[in-house]
């Protein structure tokens, strides 16, 4: 695969969709789907940085609304989330990714030895600074933005800043992705076209590409083939092209 030709990408975000249809077309259980799912990550995350040179990709696998599910549902997930950190922290750890869970880990729904392993995976991996894995779980970008408004609006109260000061910058700093630069590409799995509450804030200028393919069907050839229209596009930010 030639990265040669794609455009440069620092931060890369994908919503991973379409376990459950995957599974239901194949007549098993949506327990498969998930598992198949789960499967897919390492590749997929590996080749973003081994193949593409992105420094950090983001991949949202719970939401504050998947708590809607059906409790076993939710069991399965936690499960396969949690074997698939013991599986591979080593080897994220020995290849320099610095892993972070962005969510509401407060929450008392999550079961401890979930919490546990994804502390741990955190804490082993907090000093490496070659590549960044950013796990959304139980993330919600309206959670996620509410949360810095009453940081920031305690901040005020305290004295500590004044609300002159609220910046982009600033806002940012209280944002879980706090120093990372904003998403260049998002890439959604399994047809749907909406972003499901997923780094609101942090796409203000990204790339969609919603792709048809059930996240387990997802390849490092629909990889490419994402990167490739990527570099079709034209980014402006508001400018016009090439300043004429
Ligand atoms: C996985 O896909 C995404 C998660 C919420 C874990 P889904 O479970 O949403 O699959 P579909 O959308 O039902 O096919
Ligand atoms: C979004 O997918 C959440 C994750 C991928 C973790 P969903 O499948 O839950 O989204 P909706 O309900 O179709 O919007
Ligand atoms: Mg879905």
């Amino acid at each position: 695969m030639k990265s040669e030709k794609l455009k440069p990408i620092k931060h890369i975000a994908f919503i991973m969709d379409g376990n459950g249809r995957w599974a239901k077309k194949r007549f098993l259980s949506r327990s498969m789907g998930h598992k198949a799912g789960v499967s897919r990550i390492k590749e997929i995350i590996m080749s973003c940085y081994d193949d593409y040179g992105i420094y950090c990709a983001s991949l949202f696998t719970f939401s504050t609304e998947n708590w809607n599910r059906p409790q076993d549902e939710i069991d399965t997930l936690f499960e396969l989330l949690e074997e698939f950190f013991v599986k591979e922290i080593d080897f994220f750890n020995s290849r320099g990714v610095k892993i972070q869970v962005l969510g509401n880990l407060q929450d008392e729904r999550i079961p401890s030895k979930t919490l546990n392993v994804i502390k741990e995976a955190v804490r082993k991996t907090e000093n490496n600074d070659k590549n960044v894995f950013n796990v959304l779980f139980n993330y919600g970008s309206r959670f996620e933005i509410i949360k810095a408004c009453k940081e920031i609006a305690s901040s005020v109260k305290e004295g500590i800043i004044s609300a002159e000061d609220i910046d982009n910058a600033l806002f940012e700093n209280h944002l879980y992705t706090k120093g990372l630069s904003s998403i260049d590409l998002l890439i959604r799995t399994s047809g749907e076209k909406r972003l499901s509450n997923c780094l609101l804030y942090q796409v203000a200028y990204a790339e969609f590409i919603f792709t048809k393919k059930f996240w387990p069907d997802f390849n490092k050839k629909e990889l490419y083939r994402c990167l490739l229209e990527y570099s079709k596009r034209d980014r402006r930010f508001g400018a016009i092209k090439d300043g004429k």
